[in-house]
């Protein structure tokens, strides 16, 4: 039977936290254990320059990144595991399927029309200031990252569905146009990840500067975890656990029954210095094993680019070929041979 291919990729402007790890990364990592899937996972590096002009941070978090997949134990030998800017085709795919997008598609796309919308609000007289090409046609790149590699699944937070969507709408129109090369990919939405809160009790976010880095040494995990938002109530009186931020990231480390005891001393009236002692030690504990790894794996970064380009050599054995395929599909070749 034909492997379902699972593709996804990771944008490289941060350090992960643990709102990634619990939304992205521990599935995926789940995910390129199973045998009967084939994970394509990408750090997605000219994503990043969308958003991003500091190349020094560009570099750091690809490091960190792919230290942090590695030493979660990624299985590289089912999984090919690559740096999107190691695969040239991806490029060239980029500009054959600009061709036959919709600029309207692309009108359309939630980030572009966000960055019109602050515009707007903020009394700009021109709706499009400081909004570059990367911005307006990502989901084109998205797309020929997708379509590269025909995937059938793209595990990716509720942000992202849209681009998914125009991938499979820029994948048809080729079809349509140059004949059937494409599978038209699906998203496949983690719940969970999007629950998980930050320190402020809003959605764990870079973009809200209210995250817990994943390998945080010891000592800084604790006082991080000291900063979490609580109210005011006592130690003693019975606290609300399905509102509390401490619980929500308790619950998405523990077991049911981990977290029903838990539940029924909130309703005891737990303090919150204890519950966060806890949290603390329940985290730490899960988390200690892998943090050494990528510590280890921090001071060699000869290792992991050789991981990278391993995965790269994997990923060229498809894209270099297909590519061919492309091209000559929309009359791109030699003239004679
Ligand atoms: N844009 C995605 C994000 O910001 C990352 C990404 C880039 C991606 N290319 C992809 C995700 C292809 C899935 C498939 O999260």
């Amino acid at each position: 039977m034909k492997k379902a291919i699972v593709l996804t990729g990771i944008t490289t402007t941060g350090t992960p936290h643990l709102g990634n790890y619990v939304g992205a990364i521990r599935p995926a990592i789940e995910a390129s254990k199973d045998q009967h899937v084939k994970p394509f996972y990408f750090l997605a590096d000219y994503h990043a320059l969308i958003k991003c002009h500091e190349p020094e941070r560009v570099k750091r978090s690809s490091l960190e990144v792919a230290a942090t997949w590695l030493a979660l134990g990624l299985d590289t030998d089912n999984a090919v595991f690559y740096r999107q800017s190691d695969i040239p085709e991806i490029m060239e795919l980029t500009w054959l399927l600009t061709c036959v997008t919709a600029k309207g598609l692309m009108n359309r796309a939630h980030a572009y029309k966000a960055a019109v919308a602050e515009n707007e609000q903020g009394g700009e007289s021109d709706p499009d200031k400081g909004i570059t090409m990367g911005l307006f046609s990502y989901p084109v790149l998205m797309a020929a990252d997708i379509l590269m590699f025909n995937a059938d699944k793209v595990p990716v937070g509720r942000d992202q569905v849209q681009h998914i969507e125009m991938a499979r709408d820029i994948a048809g129109r080729f079809n349509h146009i140059f004949g059937q090369h494409f599978t038209l990919p699906e998203a496949v939405l983690d719940e969970k990840g999007a629950t998980l809160l930050g320190l402020d009790g809003r959605k764990m976010s870079k973009s809200y500067d209210n995250t817990i880095p994943l390998f945080e040494p010891e000592n800084r995990l604790k006082k991080l975890i000291n900063k979490i938002k609580t109210n005011s109530l006592e130690p003693g009186e019975p606290k609300d656990s399905e509102t509390c931020t401490l619980f929500s990231l308790y619950k998405s480390f523990a077991t049911s029954a981990e977290v029903e005891e838990i539940r029924q001393k909130y309703a005891e009236g737990i303090g919150w210095g204890e519950m966060k002692r806890i949290l603390f030690e329940y985290i730490n504990e899960q988390i200690a094993p892998a943090r050494s790894k990528y510590d280890e794996l921090m001071a060699k970064p000869d290792h992991i680019e050789e991981q990278l380009q391993e995965g790269a050599k994997k990923a060229r054995a498809i894209s270099t070929p297909f590519l061919q395929e492309l091209r000559q599909a929309v009359g791109i070749s030699r003239i004679s041979a």
